[in-house]
């Protein structure tokens, strides 16, 4: 499981993470002091406890698994705009959580989702620099990536918030005879617009584009550490079909991911 430390051999090591930034926030950090953090949003200070029971980090074998922690952000700050955020762990001035200090999106932005026009090469272009850079924490360089097929098949849709594409998602036809009514899905929204709708709002807008296109069959492939995707997929109707052992490589390591399912044409039936 992901997770940040100090690196120190000291019976005072701390990890932590924050496994969702939105108007909640969730996370856990493990350590031997005092078990709480200090959230500044803005010049609001929110100091909560870590002591919520995590299953997944005492299975990791992380502490006793009493450090999750949860902070509703002011109902006031959510505007749709971006605020100024840290994360700090009281007697800890050495560790930082991933990202932070940095910036939260608040509320829900105004939004419009739309078919991708197919000259709009660089606006993708941008979404890609923007996701990659903010997924590995260094600038990417996306010139020579691949990932034109968004502008080429059609049935791309954008979702554009403050003025740029914030997400995305695609339905990539088969090919061969006899498959040509089968879509594969992929859909990715920007970090900081995630766990607030906007998947929903998207992906609905998808179906109804691939029903629209003629398609029967809307297939995809999700990571089992996905919780975010499959909880969206599961709400939507698709329907587990099989596990994919080691099917994804991120470089490092294979996971195994669920093939997925849903037949528009059934829905009614
Ligand atoms: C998957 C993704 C598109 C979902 O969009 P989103 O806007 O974050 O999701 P939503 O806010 O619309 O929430 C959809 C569901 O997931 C749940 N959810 C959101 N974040 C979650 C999290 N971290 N853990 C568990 N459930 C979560 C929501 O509660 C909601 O379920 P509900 O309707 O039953 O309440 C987005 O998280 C993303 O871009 N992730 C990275 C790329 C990716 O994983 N793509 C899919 C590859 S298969």
């Amino acid at each position: 499981m992901a997770g940040y430390d100090d690196g120190s051999d000291a019976s005072d090591r701390i990890r932590g993470y924050i496994d969702r930034l939105g108007d909640r926030i969730e996370g856990w950090v493990c350590h031997s002091g005092q078990k709480t953090v200090r959230c500044r949003i803005d010049d609001r200070d929110i100091p909560v406890p870590a002591t919520l029971y995590r299953a997944d980090v005492r299975d990791a074998g992380w502490g006793d698994g009493f450090c999750g922690f949860y902070i509703d952000t002011p109902p006031d700050l959510r505007d749709g705009q971006f605020h100024s955020f840290s994360l700090e762990v009281p007697g800890y001035s050495g560790f930082t959580f991933p990202d932070c200090p940095g910036q939260i999106l608040l509320g829900i932005p105004a939004f419009a989702i739309n078919l991708l026009h197919p000259d709009e090469t660089e606006a993708c272009r941008e979404f890609w620099r923007t996701h990659l850079t903010l997924e590995t924490g260094q600038p990417v360089d996306v010139t020579d990536l691949g990932f034109d097929f968004m502008t080429k098949t059609g049935l791309t849709l954008v979702i554009r918030a403050h003025e740029r594409v914030v997400g995305f998602s695609l339905l990539e036809p088969k090919r061969l005879s006899g498959y040509r009514h089968v879509a594969v899905l992929r859909i990715a929204l920007l970090k900081p617009y995630r766990h607030r709708g906007l998947g929903r709002h998207l992906l609905q807008a998808t179906l109804e584009q691939a029903g629209v296109s003629g398609y029967r069959r809307i297939e995809l492939t999700v990571n089992v550490n996905n919780r975010a995707a499959r909880r969206l997929y599961d709400r939507f109707g698709f329907l587990e079909e099989g596990l994919l052992r080691e099917h994804y490589f991120d470089g490092h390591h294979y996971a195994d991911e669920w093939i997925m399912a849903r037949c528009l044409a059934m829905d009614n039936q």
